[in-house]
């Protein structure tokens, strides 16, 4: 079979590694398309590096912009190179920009795409991501759900059952396929870490980077931190931090809070593992989180990622100075006893077989898109 995936931000990178490795192995065409809305070197390429992905077929380099400009030069692009390729299926990743125009672009030429990690939901539609997984979601063919909840979230979307699969979680895939090269990792010897003795946290998204008052309430609850935050900082965080001074505004102190550049993702997890816990915002780190067993702080009022939480690991504390700080405590504690926590079903190293079983056995997707003879 020919398949296409549309990749475009850092996430994405990491779940299309093992995806991409599974079709070769079993002699299918994979074109990976890049749509270029991540493009520094530490968002992009260092990760096609470290998790051996071929360079992309296409770049599309639509860079940054407002969240339509961004979207509708994906969707123009998308829908030249897809409608050149004619490919069996595209296959769409998560919950950024460049999987709503993936999943736009194919149904606009009626070919089949393929959801993976369908079914996620906040129910908050203030968030960028979760309009780009409803409507993904909806126009989309097969639907590869990472957990029972997303299964029960599409089944309550009225999304045709024939097309759901609890495949489980791709980025737990990656990260556990990924585990000994990231052991060998010397970020800590280079950071002059010692394990155990901070914390690691990532912060970049919209709703707590665009707003100074928000954002200086994060670094005002942060301030109160047990051990000393290492920040890898997204650019999209870097500059609103200088924009709105939020440092200042917060009194940060410089010994208590690390901030360095994105990392590759061995050296991510690398941190991430030897870490005492984890403060994110990020979809991704919560997962990790869990799988790794370690304590979380998520930066946010709601999350998709429902079973990290149900997992006793992960903890909502918003951006409310006062909630950070217990949260922060919390956490602590938790680390301390070194909990065990429950790993969802399926999110282990089979996801990829799963997914690409599903799509050869599939072999009326494109029924649902083809118009009938008799029209
Ligand atoms: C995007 C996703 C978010 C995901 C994140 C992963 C959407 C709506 N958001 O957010 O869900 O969690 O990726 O990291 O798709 N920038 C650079 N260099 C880059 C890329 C971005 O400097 O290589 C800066 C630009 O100022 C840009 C800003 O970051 O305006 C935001 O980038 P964008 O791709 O729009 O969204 P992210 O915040 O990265
Ligand atoms: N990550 C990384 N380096 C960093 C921060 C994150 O390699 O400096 C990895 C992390 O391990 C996870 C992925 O990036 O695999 C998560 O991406 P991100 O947080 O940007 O997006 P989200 O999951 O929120 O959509």
């Amino acid at each position: 079979m020919k398949i296409l995936s549309v990749v475009g931000a850092r996430p994405q990178f990491v779940k299309v590694a093992p995806i991409d490795e599974e079709l070769k192995k079993r002699g299918h065409e994979h074109i990976i398309v890049h749509t270029g809305q991540h493009y520094d070197y530490e968002l992009s390429k260092a990760f096609f590096e470290q998790l051996s992905i071929p360079e992309p077929d296409y770049n599309l380099e639509v860079g940054s912009g407002t969240h339509a400009h961004q979207t509708g030069m994906m969707l123009t692009s998308l829908g030249d190179t897809i409608a050149e390729e004619k490919p069996d299926l595209v296959l769409i990743y998560g919950d950024t920009n460049s999987t709503l125009a993936g999943a736009l672009a194919a149904v606009k030429l009626l070919i089949p795409s393929g959801h993976i990690e369908a079914g996620y939901r906040s129910f908050d539609m203030t968030m960028p991501e979760e309009i780009n997984r409803i409507v993904a979601d909806k126009i989309c063919q097969l639907h590869f759900a990472p957990t029972e909840t997303a299964v029960k979230n599409l089944k309550n979307e009225g999304i045709n059952t024939d097309g759901i699969f609890l495949s489980g979680d791709i980025m737990a895939e990656t990260l556990l396929k990924n585990l000994d090269k990231a052991k060998n990792s010397d970020v800590l010897e280079k950071l002059n870490l010692k394990p155990e003795s901070y914390i690691v946290m990532t912060l970049h998204r919209q709703e707590n980077t665009d707003d100074p008052r928000r954002l200086k309430r994060i670094f005002t609850g942060l301030a109160s931190t047990p051990l000393p935050i290492i920040f890898p900082c997204h650019p999209r965080t870097e500059k609103r931090l200088s924009d709105f001074k939020t440092l200042e505004k917060a009194h940060y102190d410089p010994e208590k809070l690390i901030i360095i550049k994105p990392l590759p993702y061995l050296d991510f997890i690398k941190l991430e593992m030897e870490s005492f816990f984890v403060i994110t915002d990020s979809g991704g780190v919560q997962e990790e989180s869990l799988v790794l067993g370690k304590p979380c702080v998520t930066l946010r009022y709601n999350t998709e990622r429902v079973e990290t939480i149900e997992a006793g690991i992960n903890e909502l504390a918003g951006a409310d100075p006062q909630l950070i700080s217990e949260a922060l405590n919390r956490a602590y504690k938790k680390a301390e006893k070194k909990i065990e926590s429950k790993i969802p079903l399926h999110w282990d190293t089979q996801v990829s077989k799963r997914i690409v079983d599903t799509i050869e056995n599939k072999t009326d997707i494109s029924e649902s898109l083809k118009i009938p003879d008799s029209f």
